[in-house]
């Protein structure tokens, strides 16, 4: 990392398209420039809720070219963590999906277990693992899911530095990071867990590099370069925020200064 500058497309150009709240928010600005690095053809998403990692990969997708194929899969009815939720939160996502990735993103409304059956072994290049967050459904997520991914593909775990109530990623990725040779953790937020499968061929691309470089220097740098992006990406929506606000003040007939309402819903 010392001797090339890091400059990836969230730094260049991330406008997120989908803002709403999530403890996901930390990460998104990895999760594009990850998506930018694989260029995968088959993403996996256990868990979507309202559709802030999901939608993340989709947008980094359209936007760097990808011709890949999104997966998301959930019950939208909530788990003991996210508690019970109605239809909304499933509509939204369903209309966010058909009005800006038609054609490439699906949204499973089942069980894990039950869309299990519609991936092939060895298939899937971005897995990302964020359902209920206890240690056993964890684990039953991983080890059921595994098989369907690609060798060289790569497994995200949420939440892996959340130490609350009963959530265990964080014990469950402890005990994956002894077992497999190139994982990584960002410690910031509530944490999120890399792991990349054996096998299959890694292209040279600098984040992978730094990802899975074992060295400490590296993976430390990496982790502060996350947190600063994600920093730089909030004061770039504060300033957005400002400068609508001061376009909403336009002058009255009477040439006095007029507050008009901003515009709702905008990212
Ligand atoms: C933590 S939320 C996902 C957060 C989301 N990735 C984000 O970016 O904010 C977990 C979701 O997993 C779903 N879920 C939990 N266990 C599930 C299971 N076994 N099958 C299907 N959905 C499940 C819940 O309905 C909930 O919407």
């Amino acid at each position: 990392m010392e001797s090339q500058i890091y400059f990836p497309p969230s730094i260049q150009r991330f406008e997120p398209k989908r803002v709403v709240f999530s403890t996901w928010i930390d990460h998104i600005c990895f999760a594009y420039d990850l998506v930018a690095a694989i260029r995968p053809k088959l993403i996996a998403e256990l868990g979507v809720y309202n559709g802030l990692s999901f939608f993340t990969f989709c947008q980094s997708m359209v936007e760097n070219d990808i011709d890949g194929v999104a997966y998301g899969i959930d019950c939208w009815e909530g788990d003991e963590h996210t508690d019970a939720y109605d239809d909304s939160i499933y509509e939204d996502c369903a209309e966010h999906a058909r009005d800006h990735y038609r054609g490439m993103t699906y949204l499973l409304r089942m069980f894990f277990q039950e869309a299990l059956q519609h991936f092939n072994d060895d298939s899937i290049d971005l897995l990302h693992i964020d359902g209920l967050h206890t240690y056993e459904a964890i684990q039953e997520d991983f080890t059921t899911w595994y098989p369907k991914v690609k060798p060289g593909g790569i497994v995200l775990f949420h939440d892996v530095m959340a130490k609350i109530k009963d959530f265990g990623a964080w014990k469950y990725f402890e005990e994956l990071e002894q077992e497999h040779e190139e994982t990584f953790k960002f410690n910031h937020g509530f944490g999120l867990g890399v792991l990349r499968k054996p096998g299959g061929e890694r292209k040279p691309d600098p984040l992978l590099d730094m990802l899975f470089s074992g060295d400490e220097e590296t993976e430390k740098r990496l982790r502060q370069f996350y947190v600063h992006a994600g920093l730089y990406l909030e004061s770039r929506r504060q300033a957005a925020e400002i400068r609508k606000r001061r376009k909403g003040m336009k002058l009255g007939g009477d040439g006095k200064k007029k507050q008009q309402p901003a515009a709702q819903g905008e990212g």
